[in-house]
């Protein structure tokens, strides 16, 4: 195999870095076409380059359509905390759409909550809940239940918000 396809090949199985844009992989695929048709006489490794570069799309874990997602940089709402049966104990956990906001409220003591964006830092999915945690459909990043990250795909941890309860009122406000 030439250097070229073999550099081609290690671009198609390096894991996403999250660096990947859609302009980017186009002007690559570009690319791969003009100097495959250069290098090639007979089509055979036309298809072959071109076949690596869609390799390297799926390697980018799909990176058309994520990233766009951003996570709010604040909420300016609050819930009822007798609306959410879910937040009656310890450990429990509240999905809930503030403000266009995607958050999971979660009880960390008799009066603690935190507040967390389901919107994934690596690259925008949502993220879904899991027994002890959070964990991103699109490529498996980790979070515990306070949305640090923990394992799977790098990431940063969940962008959490100020979150005040209010005893008397029966409110948590999200900052
Ligand atoms: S979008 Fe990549 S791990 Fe969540």
């Amino acid at each position: 195999m030439s250097d070229f396809l073999t550099s081609r090949k290690v671009r198609a199985e390096a894991p996403c870095t999250g660096d990947c844009r859609t302009a980017h992989v186009r002007e690559g695929i570009a690319s791969l076409g003009a100097e495959a048709a250069r290098l090639d006489r007979r089509g055979f490794l036309t298809q072959t380059m071109l076949a690596s570069a869609a390799l390297a799309l799926a390697a980018c874990g799909g990176s058309f359509g994520l990233g766009e997602s951003m996570a709010p940089s604040s909420v300016g709402a609050s819930i009822k905390l007798a609306d959410y049966s879910a937040l009656a104990t310890v450990g429990g956990v509240a999905v809930v759409t503030l403000n266009g906001a995607r958050l999971a409220i979660v009880r960390t003591g008799a009066s603690s909550f935190v507040s967390l964006s389901l919107v994934c830092p690596h690259q925008g999915a949502i993220v879904a809940t899991t027994s002890s945690g959070f964990q991103c459909p699109q490529h498996g990043a980790t979070f515990n239940r306070t949305g640090m990250w923990i394992g799977g795909q790098p990431a940063s941890n969940m962008r959490s918000y100020p979150t005040t309860y209010d005893a008397t009122a029966g409110t948590i406000a999200i900052g």
